[in-house]
């Protein structure tokens, strides 16, 4: 049994206890894993049980009365790091929000976490953002592993991409549409729409974030980059390394000139010896010039050429799958230090 604490109950948190209820039996058949959240804590308080946590009444009792401390009749308000501290678990699961002013609360969970030697599965950036070379290091010198693979791209594999199916490459640039909430404005725009048109409408589908500055000033497509930096080409860096323009000042005007370029405006996260995340011009025909709010990231690799992943970069259910693909590769790992 692979027991779990779950930081943050929100639409990422939720889909990823409906994944595990929908896929509970393959997972055993197929893969031999038996996850359990044994406890989950958000804003509000925590839910735990040391046999394993009701999914479906945690769901219900959410959806009822948006707060999981109804889960238990008497209420319990173990704040998240006392639950991290003292709750019997294998692996923190980190889905809440990012922020990348000091990244927290998400760092103090993943810090606790690893320092008591549970293995960190973190889709929440703002951590990684500010502070990527030296959570790795607390991860190696602690002997539990720091997986991330939602990430960047949500449900899309791009950084295993990069990481393992490239790997014996060399990597020597990237570049990339890593925001999805920027992308759809920007395709809206060359409809004809404003920007501040286009902003509403997004924010009437619910994509953009509480806080429309990490979308629109380019934070969110810049924290990807300095993930994506890290992890597949070795770069210490953080946020402060990245030339970060947003898409606020983009003009119609700039939008009807990109096309008779035959181009469209896009909000271009690139590697190439630097970091920079700001509105270019991309040729309509660039397997990476895709529209609606997909991500797309071309690498250019020294002997293999340019390739260009296309995915869906966010979504509940999308970065739940991630979450779960990394799971999978934490059981892997725990079971192959067992046998050796
Ligand atoms: N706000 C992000 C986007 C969501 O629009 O791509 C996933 O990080």
């Amino acid at each position: 049994m692979l027991r779990i604490i779950l930081s943050g109950f929100g639409v990422v948190g939720q889909s990823f206890a409906k994944l595990l209820l929908s896929r509970s039996e393959d997972l055993y058949a197929k893969h031999g894993l038996k996850p359990r959240i044994v406890g989950v804590f958000d804003s509000k308080g925590s839910a735990a049980s040391s046999a394993g946590l009701d999914l479906n009444r945690l769901l219900e009792v959410k959806k009822k009365y948006g707060d999981i401390r109804k889960y238990h009749n008497k209420e319990r308000n173990a704040n998240g790091l006392e639950m991290i501290k003292g709750m019997e678990a294998e692996v923190l699961i980190e889905t809440t929000p990012s922020n990348y002013k000091d990244a927290e609360p998400g760092m103090s969970h993943i810090v606790t976490a690893m320092r008591n030697g549970l293995h960190v599965i973190t889709v929440n950036k703002g951590p990684l953002a500010l502070a990527f070379p030296s959570l790795i290091e607390l991860a190696t010198y602690n002997q539990v592993q720091l997986k991330f693979g939602g990430t960047v791209g949500g449900g899309t594999p791009i950084l295993d991409y990069a990481k393992n199916s490239l790997r014996g490459e060399r990597i020597l640039s990237f570049q990339g549409i890593l925001n999805g909430t920027t992308n759809y404005i920007l395709t809206n725009m060359s409809t004809g729409l404003t920007f501040k048109e286009a902003l509403s409408d997004a924010k009437k589908k619910g994509y953009v974030e509480t806080d429309e500055s990490l979308d629109i000033d380019g934070l969110d497509a810049a924290a990807k980059l300095v993930i994506l930096a890290n992890w597949i080409m070795d770069m210490k860096v953080t946020l402060k390394d990245v030339k970060i323009i947003g898409i606020r000042d983009v003009t119609t005007s700039d939008i009807k000139k990109a096309k008779s370029h035959d181009s469209a405006v896009k909000l271009i996260a690139s590697c190439n010896k630097e970091l920079e995340v700001a509105p270019k011009e991309i040729l309509l025909d660039d397997p990476l010039c895709v529209n609606g709010t997909l991500n797309a990231i071309t690498f250019n690799s020294e002997h293999s050429g340019q390739q260009t992943i296309i995915g869906k970069g966010a979504g509940g259910m999308e970065t739940a799958s991630s979450i779960l693909r990394d799971l999978l590769d934490i059981k892997q790992e725990m079971f192959r230090i067992e046998i050796t």
